[in-house]
């Protein structure tokens, strides 16, 4: 029986961090045992809300590449490859385009809330609008069944199935896959603010600091603002630090901070000490294939090109499916015309 098929896009936006490397990349390299994975750089996308900033693109999709084979990504076993060298992806977003509604992409909760948090960037452009248009050709070009996602990209990946139902339906063909949901268990990690960690909230620690760097960020995160003095109780579940502990630290531990933090027996610098011992033994392996995978990143760049050479030729033949289906395929006229 033929493995199922998974796949997945992260942005190519800036450095990865702590959440991402828990939230999407561990989950990536999980998965490539018991499915066929694509996972792609979505360099498009990334220009969506960035169209000003394009200059660090390819040192973040370099980096990107870095950061999956560290973590463990095998080209072995997964397709890597890089949206915007298959345009593919392009056409048949904008096939899509012609059959998605507007008020369908309007009422996407990821659009509104972006639009309004991000005050610094104009996104009431086209592109923006479009992005899970875009998405939801990644996924279908690909015949995906499944597509891990997070609670927030849920409606994305909803719109992509009405997307595709709705091709179905007006050309009488069935193209695409439906791709399904792979809910996934992601430990929750905030940021050392206690904010969702994110690049923009400036409280990330990323996988590129120096371990200096994340020692002095661990050494920053906010405790319960109660415990004042050494001497003061604390209440781990009011501390930022704790819920890093809860991620890093084994279960036994973190029984003992709670017990020796409500009683005072600990102090915070202690305490996120040994926060620190743990947060450097899981992603030390990881740092150490960093080292060795930025030594040669040509090496990287030769990986990922390679994978896209396999992911468009997989492009190509669902994008000429879904023409055909669409009497639009130009190209088998050109005989006959001549
Ligand atoms: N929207 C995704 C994110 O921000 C990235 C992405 C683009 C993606 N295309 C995709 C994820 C296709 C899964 C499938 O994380
Ligand atoms: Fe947080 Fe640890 Fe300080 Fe308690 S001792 S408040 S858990 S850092």
């Amino acid at each position: 029986m033929s493995k199922k098929r998974v796949l997945s896009g992260m942005q190519t936006t800036g450095k990865l961090h702590l959440g991402n490397l828990l939230g999407a990349l561990n989950n990536w390299v999980s998965m490539q045992e018991e499915y066929e994975c694509y996972y792609f750089a979505a360099d498009w996308h990334a220009l969506s809300s960035n169209y000003e900033e394009t200059g660090n693109l390819k040192e973040n999709l370099v980096d990107m590449g870095v950061n999956w084979l560290s973590a463990g990504v095998d080209p072995e076993k997964s397709v890597l490859f890089i949206q915007s060298l298959i345009h593919e992806h392009a056409v048949l977003h904008l096939l899509f385009s012609m059959i998605t509604p507007i008020p369908w992409l309007e009422r996407v909760p990821s659009y509104k809330e972006k639009m309004e948090q991000v005050a610094n960037k104009d996104l009431h452009t086209y592109g923006f609008l479009g992005y899970p248009v875009l998405q939801a050709a990644d996924i279908v070009l690909y015949k995906a069944d499944f597509v891990p996602v997070g609670i927030d990209q849920l409606p994305h990946l909803e719109l992509t199935r009405e997307i595709v139902r709705r091709f179905h339906d007006i050309y009488k063909a069935q193209v695409f896959v439906e791709p399904q949901p792979k809910m996934s268990e992601v430990p929750k990690l905030p940021g050392v603010d206690g904010r969702k960690m994110s690049k923009s909230y400036n409280n990330a620690i990323y996988l590129s600091d120096t371990k200096d760097e994340m020692f002095k960020k661990i050494k920053n995160i906010i405790t319960d603002p109660a415990r004042v003095r050494k001497t003061d109780p604390g209440d781990p579940e009011k501390c930022v630090a704790y819920s890093f502990h809860k991620v890093f630290t084994p279960t036994d531990d973190n029984l003992q901070i709670v017990s020796d933090c409500k009683t005072a027996a600990i102090g915070c610098v202690a305490c996120k000490k040994k926060l620190a011992e743990n947060i450097f033994a899981r992603i030390n392996p990881l740092l150490e294939k960093r080292a060795y995978w930025n030594e040669r990143k040509p090496e990287v760049i030769d990986i990922l090109m390679a994978g896209t050479e396999k992911a468009r030729t997989q492009a190509k033949e669902t994008l000429a499916r879904a023409e055909s289906a669409m009497k639009i395929n130009a190209g088998n006229l050109m005989p006959q015309v001549k």
